[in-house]
């Protein structure tokens, strides 16, 4: 039986979130859509005196690759559950110079450069077709909420930027970086779309922590080393530290 309490927010961790520290209470739901079953289940409990969600974006142990992600089924489960608010929280790569790895940065644009992915609920005919508006991708309230949140947490967030969700599971060449570079991305991450769209659809306010775990290929100090993985993980953890706080700072207003 699904408790139809609304939350007061849903989070969805990315790489190197699997579950959110000081969650308290949890329980843990398995639950299943319309649009299939959610990458991990979905744990509940309370942050800070409130209702919130948890669910791991790529499964609780990271086997699940950006673009076989069911996104629909993650949004739709969240939903069901009750979120109105949604926070991802996403991995992404420093394009823009001062998106230096261990940044956080809350977007305010996106560029959809995915193909092939399930990336919208209107897809069944005799069903109203929607077109969302979606020319600020990102809930203004939220990110506004979010910002003031980061300030008074102390943590530094830089305020804005254009992600570019790139199909995955690779990183990128330098041509692509260059080119997303000219086309206005100030960093690259493989997870952002579908999700924002979706969560529009289903009128979701949806905002981005972005956590920079590495620079961009070709945008770090040159002669560049190839990105390794070990250093990625290690950025990560310390990125991801800051965002509790953040959280909780939200959920406390
Ligand atoms: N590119 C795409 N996605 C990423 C990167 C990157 O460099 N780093 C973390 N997620």
């Amino acid at each position: 039986m699904i408790d139809h309490t609304p939350l007061d927010l849903a989070l969805i961790g990315g790489t190197g979130v699997y579950a959110f520290p000081g969650l308290e209470g949890i329980e843990r739901r398995e639950l299943a859509t319309r649009w299939g079953t959610p990458s991990s289940p979905v744990a509940t409990g309370m942050v800070a005196g409130k209702r919130v969600a948890f669910l791991a974006r790529h499964g609780e142990h990271h086997t699940i690759a950006p673009h076989r992600i069911n996104y629909r089924a993650n949004l739709a489960a969240l939903h069901e559950l009750g979120a109105r608010r949604v926070l991802g929280i996403n991995a992404v790569g420093g394009i823009r110079g001062d998106m230096a790895p261990r940044a956080l940065a809350v977007p305010d644009q996106l560029i959809d450069y995915t193909c092939g992915r399930a990336s919208s609920f209107c897809d069944a005919e005799g069903e109203p077709v929607l077109h969302v508006e979606f020319g600020d991708p990102y809930s203004a309230s939220l990110r506004r909420a979010l910002l003031a949140a980061a300030k008074r947490a102390g943590v530094a967030v830089i305020d804005g930027g254009c992600y570019g969700a790139t199909q995955g599971p690779r990183l990128e060449t330098r041509a692509e970086i260059a080119r997303m570079r000219r086309d206005g991305c100030d960093m690259v991450g493989m997870t952002g779309m579908p999700e924002a769209a979706l969560a529009r659809e289903l009128d979701i306010e949806y905002a981005c922590i972005a956590v920079i775990a590495n620079w961009a290929a070709g945008c770090g100090p040159q002669p560049e080393a190839p990105i390794s993985l070990e250093e990625i993980h290690a950025h990560l953890a310390a990125a991801t530290e800051q965002v509790p706080a953040i959280v909780r700072a939200l959920l406390a207003a």
